[in-house]
C-alpha cells in the first residue's frame, strides 16, 4: 500500500493532539503538495464518533474491559475501512491519534483481556493494517492527568473524562505497559520525552518522522 501511516500513542494529557498539529504544520510547510489526513480513535467517522461517545463518557466502571475492547474494535473497523485504508491507498500521509496499541494496553495488559482475544479483535478490526511508525509520547502520569482533567472539563456537558477517572494506579500501569510494548517493537516505535516544552517535543517528532518519509519515498 502506498502512503505512510503514523500513529501517536501515550497516556492522558501527553500532548498527542498538539504534536499532531505541529507535525502537520511542519510537513505542510516543507511539502505543500503532500496530501495528509489527520484522524483519531476512538472515532474518525460519524458512526465511530458515536461509539466514541459511549466509551469516553460516564462512570469509570460503566463497561467491562472486554466490552470496551469490542466497542473500540467496532469503531476502529469503520475507521480502517472508510478512512485509513482509502487514504493510504491514495498515497497520503496519515497521522492518527491512537490506534490498536491503545487497545493492547488499556483493555489488554492493564484491563486484563487476554492478549489472544485482543489480537483476534485487532485482526478483525484492522484487516492487517499496521502503522509504519508509532510515536509514543511518554511523560509522568501526574502531570499528564492534571492536564487532561483540566481539558476534559469533568462534570461539564460533553465531559470526556471517563478514562481519566480510572485512577492513578491504572494510568501508571498504562505508562509502563506502553514503554514495554515499545521496547518489544523497536522497529516500529519511537519513544519521545513529552514532559518538555511542546516546541522541543515537536523538534524530536519531526526529527524522527522526516527521514522516514524520505526513506519511504513519500517526499
Ligand atoms: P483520547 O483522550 O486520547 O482521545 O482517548 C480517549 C480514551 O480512550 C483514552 O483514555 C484512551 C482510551 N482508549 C482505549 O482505552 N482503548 C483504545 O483502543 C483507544 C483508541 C482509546
Amino acid at each position: 500500500m502506498g502512503g505512510y501511516f503514523i500513529t501517536f500513542e501515550g497516556g492522558e494529557g501527553s500532548g498527542k493532539t498538539t504534536q499532531i498539529q505541529m507535525l502537520l504544520q511542519h510537513v505542510e510547510s516543507e511539502f505543500p503538495t503532500l496530501d495528509t489526513v489527520v484522524s483519531r480513535e476512538p472515532g474518525g467517522t460519524a458512526s465511530a464518533e458515536s461509539i466514541r461517545k459511549l466509551l469516553v463518557t460516564g462512570a469509570a466502571d460503566k463497561w467491562r474491559a472486554a466490552t470496551e475492547a469490542m466497542l473500540m474494535s467496532a469503531s476502529r473497523h469503520e475507521h480502517v475501512v472508510h478512512v485509513l485504508r482509502p487514504a493510504l491507498e491514495a498515497g497520503k500521509l496519515v497521522l492518527c491519534d491512537r490506534y490498536n496499541d491503545s487497545t493492547r494496553i488499556y483493555q489488554g495488559v492493564v484491563g486484563g483481556v487476554p492478549s489472544a482475544d485482543i489480537e483476534a479483535l485487532n485482526d478483525l478490526a484492522c484487516e492487517g493494517l499496521v502503522p509504519d511508525l508509532t510515536v509514543l509520547l511518554d511523560m509522568d502520569v501526574e502531570t499528564g492527568l492534571n492536564r487532561a482533567v483540566e481539558r476534559s472539563g469533568q462534570g461539564a456537558p460533553g465531559d470526556e473524562s471517563r478514562f481519566e477517572s480510572k485512577g492513578m494506579d491504572f494510568h501508571r500501569d498504562v505508562r509502563q505497559a506502553f514503554l514495554a510494548l515499545a521496547a518489544d517493537h523497536r522497529e516500529r516505535f519511537v519513544v519521545i520525552d513529552a514532559a518538555r516544552d511542546a516546541v522541543e517535543v515537536a523538534k524530536d517528532v519531526a526529527g524522527a518522522v522526516m527521514p522516514r518519509l524520505r526513506t519511504a519515498g513519500l517526499v
